[in-house]
């Protein structure tokens, strides 16, 4: 039995966003997401939309009782753009959205939990997408930054963790390259223009919350950070994960940390005749604007292996340097596609983040653990759901996190994926992460036993194991 004690003052939560929680009360505008949806219902998992989501609207006061049940300190979600912002030109807020969102927040203050507030959650404006391409567009970058600069100046003082983005290279690959996110274009030039767009739009945010001098508030980003793991030690399949990594994880975090454009990275988007259109004047805004803090969603290693087959794509994506690989000694989650499960990238993560990084203060923005309604059963006699399952590998995972705080990480926190069962993109409700089930028939929130422990451990900032 090993017991494991986290840093005092550790934030402990979990992360859900806007979009895929709040249900479309009151909403001024269309996201992406309604507008694919209302176009394509076959695309999602059962046909279910963001439509039918949480409710959290409506339930958030009931909803923050909840968050206190388990042991919450703090909890992540996003403002939607296209809830916030009545007119994109003008800039006019919807006067529904600002109350909501300030009582949202002040609940969740009045009862001891921080809120961290990210801006972006992969949630486009329908109607900048169809009349502008969304970030393909300089124009939408400028958009970005004034709606952001509406919210630090509607909610600032009430937050003391901004995030300008989660995850910006996933709707870049979703919506350019594989096809999973609206406008679902396969266009390797116009993806690189979308990632670097998406930056600048997050450098320009950084730069304007810093000339505000919000007293006592931060800003940050929230990248996913998928190690690239090889076959073998060949120098072959070393290069391709260099590649991989290059292009999917120093691609984001050397601009957004380091504050550096990688040399490399410029070399190979050349090769490939991607290069994106830049300026001067913005290269000058991407390097110097600083975060203070990084959000870090891990879920699963990237397997890699140098290229076998020709590539045979007519359009540039990453994989022209590697070929994705599946590990026949890996330890895989049943209950989520066969997805790797594999700990001690958590570690492998930190010791990045340390030594290359500058050891920035960072938090685990996004660890979760996919089941299935089924595979998660029926409530017992208590009224709990049993995902023991959940538990043991959170426990693998934060043995890790702890292992690499003692290798002197700077890590300050973790959040869960999820709060409540929320509805996922186009896998809708197919896999459950939640510390409470959502009932969808019902609405009603039913407990899993996870949440009896978790809330033993950030209670007392310690698990044994
Ligand atoms: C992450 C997303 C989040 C959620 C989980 C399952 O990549 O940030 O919105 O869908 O995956």
């Amino acid at each position: 039995m090993t017991t494991y004690t986290f840093p005092e003052n550790f934030l402990w939560g979990a992360a859900a966003s806007g979009i895929q929680t709040e249900g479309v009360t009151n909403k001024a505008n269309e996201s992406i997401w309604d507008l694919w949806h209302r176009e394509s219902p076959e695309r999602f998992y059962k046909g279910i939309g963001s439509q039918v989501v949480t409710d959290t609207y409506n339930r958030y006061k009931e909803d923050v009782q909840l968050m206190k049940q388990v042991g919450f300190n703090s909890f992540r979600t996003s403002i939607q753009w296209s809830r916030l912002i009545k007119d994109f030109e003008t800039g006019e807020v919807c006067p529904d959205a600002v109350e909501f969102y300030n009582n949202y927040l002040d609940e969740m203050i009045a009862n001891g939990i921080e809120p961290m507030i990210n801006l972006y959650h992969f949630d486009m404006p329908a109607q900048l997408q169809e009349k502008f391409g969304g970030f393909e567009s300089k124009k939408v970058v400028e958009l970005y930054v004034d709606y952001a600069v509406k919210a630090f100046k509607l909610f600032g003082r009430k937050v003391k963790y901004w995030i300008t983005f989660n995850e910006p290279i996933v709707p870049t690959e979703g919506g350019y390259l594989y096809d999973f996110h609206y406008p679902c274009k396969k266009d390797g030039k116009l993806a690189v223009q979308v990632a670097y767009n998406t930056i600048l739009a997050h450098a320009k945010a950084v730069h304007a919350f810093n000339q505000l001098s919000i007293e006592d508030s931060k800003i940050g980003v929230v990248l996913n950070l998928t190690p690239s793991y090889t076959r073998n030690d060949s120098e072959e399949d070393k290069q391709a994960a260099w590649y991989a990594d290059l292009l999917f994880n120093r691609s984001f975090l050397d601009p957004m940390v380091k504050n550096e454009i990688p040399q490399e990275l410029c070399d190979v988007l050349k090769e490939q005749n991607v290069l994106p259109e830049t300026t001067a004047e913005e290269i000058e805004a991407i390097t110097s604007a600083k975060i203070e803090f990084l959000g870090v969603n891990y879920y699963v290693p990237r397997r890699v292996k140098a290229r076998e087959a020709e590539y045979d794509l007519d359009y540039f994506t990453p994989e022209v340097y590697f070929e994705n690989y599946v590990n026949p000694n890996g330890r895989f989650n049943p209950y989520r596609d066969n997805n790797e499960i594999l700990p001690t990238a958590v570690h492998d993560i930190a010791m990045n983040v340390k030594d290359n990084y500058g050891n920035v203060p960072w938090f685990l923005a996004e660890i979760g653990i996919a089941m299935d309604e089924v595979s998660e059963g029926k409530p017992d006699e208590d009224g709990y759901i049993d995902d023991t399952f959940r538990t043991d590998l959170m426990k693998e995972h934060l043995a890790q996190l702890h292992r690499a705080i003692e290798d002197g990480a700077n890590c300050f926190g973790v959040h869960q994926w999820t709060f409540i069962d929320n509805w996922s993109w186009t896998n809708s409700f197919k896999r459950r992460y939640g510390f409470y089930r959502l009932d969808l028939e019902t609405g009603n929130r039913i407990p899993k036993k996870h949440g009896i422990w978790f809330k033993e451990l950030t209670a007392t900032g310690t698990f044994v194991d």
